[in-house]
């Protein structure tokens, strides 16, 4: 099995998305023998813009070619002005490619990574999953439809937020994300439930 790890965050070591996204592969370490993961830092090594002149170069094939290679995608989300980060936008930018992860068909749009299973690490400082700011939540919202788009229509989630609203809660939101990650890749669940 080839796992795919991400990380996105600007924050280094007080990150909460790079701890809960390692104690991920840590436990495909623990579960899945002789697993083969690749790591990419988003944020220590940005990806450029995808730009017409860059469709299809080397550099931008490498990045598809390693996410097709991947039978678990391990992501690692912090919310940035609502949404997922600037440099993790422009990794989706090279993995969602037609003929290559969808494409249209007279049904509409067809996934075409299915087979694949992803599971996201997010982060938030505030409250969304309920109150007055869960409209402005795009982070979730956006990685849904756009793995969604692509055929990983189940992803698995968890969600530490609240992190910002002061130490107690920050703790209560780390440790239940990582009561969470314990149930990650169950003996049972096969790639792409
Ligand atoms: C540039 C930046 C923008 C942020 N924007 C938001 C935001 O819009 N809403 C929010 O609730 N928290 C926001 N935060 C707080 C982060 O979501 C929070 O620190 C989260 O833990 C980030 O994940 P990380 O710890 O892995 O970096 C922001 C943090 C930074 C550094």
């Amino acid at each position: 099995m080839q796992l795919l790890h991400l990380d996105s965050s600007i924050q280094g070591e007080t990150s909460v998305t790079r701890l809960l996204s390692a104690a991920v592969v840590e436990r495909y370490r623990q579960r899945v023998d002789g697993i083969a993961v690749d790591y990419r830092d988003l944020a220590a090594a940005p990806l450029p813009h995808i730009t017409l002149p860059r469709f299809g170069t080397d550099a931008a094939e490498a990045v598809l070619a390693e996410f097709l290679a991947a039978d678990v995608l391990v992501l690692g989300v912090p919310m940035y002005n609502f949404g997922i980060p600037s440099q993790l936008k422009s990794w989706f930018d090279h993995i969602l490619v037609a003929g290559k992860t969808f494409r249209y068909g007279a049904g509409g749009v067809e996934g075409l990574a299915a087979a694949k299973k992803a599971v996201v690490v997010l982060s938030r400082g505030g409250v969304y999953s309920e109150g007055p700011a869960a409209p402005m939540e795009h982070a979730e919202t956006h990685l849904r439809a756009m793995l969604g788009f692509i055929g990983i229509d189940r992803p698995q989630i968890i969600v530490a937020e609240g992190v910002a609203m002061g130490d107690e809660p920050r703790r209560a939101a780390i440790d239940a994300a990582l009561a969470a990650v314990a149930h990650v890749a169950e003996a049972k669940q096969p790639v792409g439930a």
